[in-house]
């Protein structure tokens, strides 16, 4: 293996990312930076992340951020061996402030440069982390994305379940928006829950008890929506028991439909980890993963299951460039070329 040194730069969504990371000649990595400037103060005026102040906002922070993060670990462009900068999926004025800078990098500097996909990011940190080896489960669930992934290996990722409606963090905020609390709305209605009684209102459980591997949760909401109006106005204990009631509902369907992941790896994968002792992990990642709730829930089912719960910390888990440089680093220890300068971000992918 050799010593790979990489620049990271993340822009799809609303935080501006640079990051340099590197590994030794022994597979030990390192992560000399990790700068993260979060936009959340100029969207939570509209509620939610408006594209065109995103895409600005990355355009006035990247260069200052990249500097930064060079500056923090204590090296310069020419001790980096490659460039690695977000490509899809993700809004795309972000996207293009982001690979067009780590274009311009690279060309100027003579570097390669990897486009990496986000999701990519977030599938191969629990590597980094936690030094997981292939194969393993990632469950994604942020404001923007509700995947259950199989990560066969660098590059070899297989979707086994996604959401067919409302991602899940979209959900959380819109329940918070709907009860009058703040925008992210995850925490605050987590906060609230821990006050309410979970049995009052008897939420749907989307999709539990289907075989495919799927995630609904515009139901949830709309559920919340006529609870809301049947007994408005609401009193703080309303509130409380709605989100802890709401919070109980996603608990269960991510009990029954991460339950059944779990048994389709065991289906596919009978002997992979016997043979050297080690559990097979379900990782998470994404700013729900946040939830104490949740995260008990999932870490009762992988105790059941005999599966091995791996959370990276919370900074890791949300978005970053630590993840985007890992990647590239991952993709070049494994030989494969770097992207051409002509390539294009997706904002689908
Ligand atoms: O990964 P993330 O920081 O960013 C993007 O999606 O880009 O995820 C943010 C999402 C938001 O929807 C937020 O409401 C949700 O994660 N979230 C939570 C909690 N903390 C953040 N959802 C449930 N419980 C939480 N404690
Ligand atoms: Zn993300």
């Amino acid at each position: 293996v050799p010593f790979l040194r990489i620049l990271g730069i993340e822009t799809s969504c609303d935080e501006t990312a640079a990051a340099v990371v590197e590994r030794d000649a022994e597979g030990h990595s390192n992560v000399l930076s990790d700068v993260v400037l979060s936009q959340l103060d100029e969207h939570s005026a509209y509620g939610g992340v408006v594209p065109e102040i995103a895409a600005r906002a990355h355009v006035e922070a990247l260069a200052e951020l990249i500097e930064e993060a060079l500056k923090r670990a204590n090296v310069s462009l020419d001790d980096v061996d490659a460039i690695a900068a977000t490509s899809g999926p993700g809004l795309i004025g972000g996207l293009l402030v982001g690979l067009m800078t780590g274009k311009a990098i690279a060309r100027a500097a003579g570097k390669p440069l990897y486009a990496i996909n986000h999701l990519e990011g977030h599938a191969l940190t629990a590597r980094l982390t936690d030094g997981l080896s292939f194969p393993y489960l990632m469950l994604l669930v942020s404001g923007g994305h509700t995947q259950l992934i199989l990560v066969r290996g660098v590059g070899q990722y297989e979707r086994w379940g996604t959401t067919i409606d409302d991602a899940l963090g979209e959900a959380f905020d819109k329940t918070a928006k709907l009860l009058g609390l703040p925008y992210p709305g995850g925490p605050a209605v987590e906060r609230m829950a821990q006050a309410g009684n979970p049995d009052r209102f008897d939420f749907p459980r989307p999709l539990v008890g289907e075989a495919r591997l799927d995630f609904s949760f515009s139901g949830l909401k709309t559920a919340v929506r006529q609870a809301a109006q049947d007994i408005a106005p609401l009193s703080d204990q309303d509130v409380a028991d709605i989100c802890a009631s709401f919070q109980k509902a996603v608990s269960r369907t991510l009990k029954d439909r991460i339950g059944r992941g779990l048994q389709r790896f065991k289906t596919e994968f009978p002997a992979t980890f016997p043979a050297t002792g080690e559990k097979p992990a379900l990782v998470v990642a994404g700013g729900v993963a946040a939830n104490l709730e949740l995260r008990g829930t999932l870490q009762a089912l992988c105790d059941k299951n005999g599966f091995r719960f791996v959370a990276p910390p919370l900074r890791l888990c949300t978005d970053n460039a630590v993840m985007i440089a890992w990647a590239g680093l991952e993709r070049m220890a494994t030989g494969a070329a770097p992207d051409a300068l002509d390539v294009q971000p997706r904002s689908r992918w």
